[in-house]
């Protein structure tokens, strides 16, 4: 029987994790909406600092060691993953965010591996029970581990993001879970080491090709998706290492990870099941129409008389925005015209940027009011009476190509109707395609006008104009 103090400590420690499994559940409540945000990031770190500080106290406790050796184990990971990530979180830009996300998911993926085979290793005879949950815990790790390094060398420009469209794909895919569930019959009777290291391989090989399939247009999907395999992977491993908080944090991610891929392939207008099957069911053979002719290009002060004569501006921000740091001036410009009694809006689409709510948290920073920043669905009927739209650095999410095109790539996507304004301005440096390599036939249109250059450097040329 254990004594009572280890009783008491465990018995905290217990509690200590149902604490901090409710403060992540606020905090992802208050994660939902932006005015609330601030105060679920605090809640999330509050919960994590509980988390592991219940953990420590755990292992503590039941080191099988001299407890010194494990609390300096501990402490040496602690400081070299805390350094680690104070020097990622401090020198990443924000539009880098999504590759960090994607390399931080491959760790979790890595974890899930490692402590599969830690765990079969170390407890043999644990049962049936326990052998399924190491497999499905090393298969889903595996997956994830691979899968997102190829989605963090796609998002870093390292390997190119076209789709890879090896012949009977789909079949791959399917063949590959196929012997993997064959492989569990043959693992859990024997307990060989064979059928988990050749399904390792396997499921490695799967999660590059999952994602090496799917082309640029979808990788904001993905990388949701790839947050919640994360999830699952890190739940597996809570039921490996028997930690409730782990299954309650990983089932946490896991399923709000795939709420928000369904809910983005729905903005999208992609179908989840061929997103996440890489481009399983995507006809091909379809060509896009040639883009091209004449474009116009209007000066700072042409736009600053333009919007001098305004009623109406709506601003459709985009990753250009992000990259020129222009959200400053930009909400400068806002309260200026605004002062000048012109009502002026934000249209922001649901893959504006580089990852999910980029757009929102850039104009929140420079304290743009929520009121005025609408959603897609909010505003795009209202672009028709709307005298001046400013693309500022957006070019996918304004295309028409998307509505107007069915061979485009990007066909079927919902966007920003911009073009149905009076006047466009487009902010950017050159008539270079945006992220998905889709020529844009909105700069060509007849109400549409270039302005070329940085977009920060542009609308502080048309405050001083103003
Ligand atoms: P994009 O289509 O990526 O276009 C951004 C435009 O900004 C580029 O055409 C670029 O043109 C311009 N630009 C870059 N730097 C600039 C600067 N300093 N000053 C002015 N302009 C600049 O942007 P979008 O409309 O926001 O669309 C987002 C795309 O990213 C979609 O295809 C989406 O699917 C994808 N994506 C989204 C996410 C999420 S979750 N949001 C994640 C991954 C991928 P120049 O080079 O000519 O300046």
């Amino acid at each position: 029987m254990r004594d009572p103090v280890t009783i008491t400590l465990t018995t905290v420690a217990q509690a200590a994790y149902l604490v901090a499994g409710v403060l992540f559940i606020l905090s992802l409540a208050g994660l939902s909406k932006q005015e609330t945000a601030r105060r679920g990031n605090v809640l999330g770190m509050v919960g994590m600092g509980v988390a592991i500080l219940a953990t420590v106290v755990l292992a503590l406790d039941e080191s099988a060691r001299p407890v010194w050796v494990t609390a300096l184990l501990i402490v040496l990971v602690l400081v070299f993953g805390a350094a680690v990530g104070t020097w990622r979180a401090r020198t990443v830009e924000m539009t880098q965010m999504p590759e960090l996300i994607a390399m931080l998911h491959s760790f979790v993926g890595a974890a899930a591996v490692i402590i599969g085979y830690n765990s079969y290793l170390t407890e043999k005879d644990a049962g049936g029970a326990h052998l399924v949950e190491v497999y499905l815990g090393v298969l889903i790790g595996a997956v994830t581990f691979t899968g997102s390094i190829v989605a963090y060398l796609k998002l870093s420009a390292r390997i190119k993001s076209n789709p890879l469209t090896l012949p009977g794909r789909n079949l791959l895919n399917a063949g590959a879970l196929v012997v993997s569930a064959g492989l569990m019959v043959w693992f859990i009777p024997s307990q060989s080491i064979w059928p988990l290291a050749i399904m390792t391989v396997i499921a490695l090989l799967l999660g590059l090709h999952l994602v090496a399939a799917i082309g640029g247009g979808d990788m904001p999907v993905v990388v949701s998706m790839l947050n919640s395999y994360s999830g699952w992977a890190a739940a597996a491993a809570g039921f490996m290492l028997g930690n409730n908080l782990l299954i309650v944090t990983g089932s946490l991610v896991g399923s709000s990870g795939a709420i928000l891929s369904y809910l983005m392939c729905k903005a999208m207008n992609r179908k989840f099941i061929s997103v996440i099957l890489g481009g399983f069911g995507n006809e091909g053979g379809k060509v896009a129409k040639e883009v091209g002719g004449e474009y116009r290009e209007v000066s700072v002060a042409d736009t600053a008389e333009m919007l001098k004569a305004a009623r109406s501006v709506v601003i459709a921000p985009g990753y250009g925005m992000a990259v020129a740091k222009a959200q400053y001036p930009v909400a400068e410009l806002t309260s200026r015209l605004r002062a000048q009694g012109v009502q002026v809006r934000f249209a922001v689409h649901p893959v504006a940027g580089r990852l999910p709510g980029h757009m929102n948290v850039l104009l929140a920073e420079a304290k743009v009011p929520y009121d005025i920043v609408l959603e897609m669905d909010e505003i795009n009927e209202d672009f028709a009476g709307t005298d001046v739209v400013l693309v500022i650095g957006a070019n996918d999410t304004v295309n028409p190509a998307a509505m107007e095109d069915p061979g485009s790539p990007i066909a079927g996507m919902p966007v920003l109707e911009v073009w149905k304004a009076d006047q466009v301005v487009v902010f950017k440096r050159s008539m270079a395609t945006g992220y998905a390599g889709v020529p844009n036939p909105l700069f060509y249109r007849e109400n549409s006008a270039m302005l070329f250059g940085d977009a920060k450097v542009k609308v502080e040329e048309i405050l001083a104009a103003l």
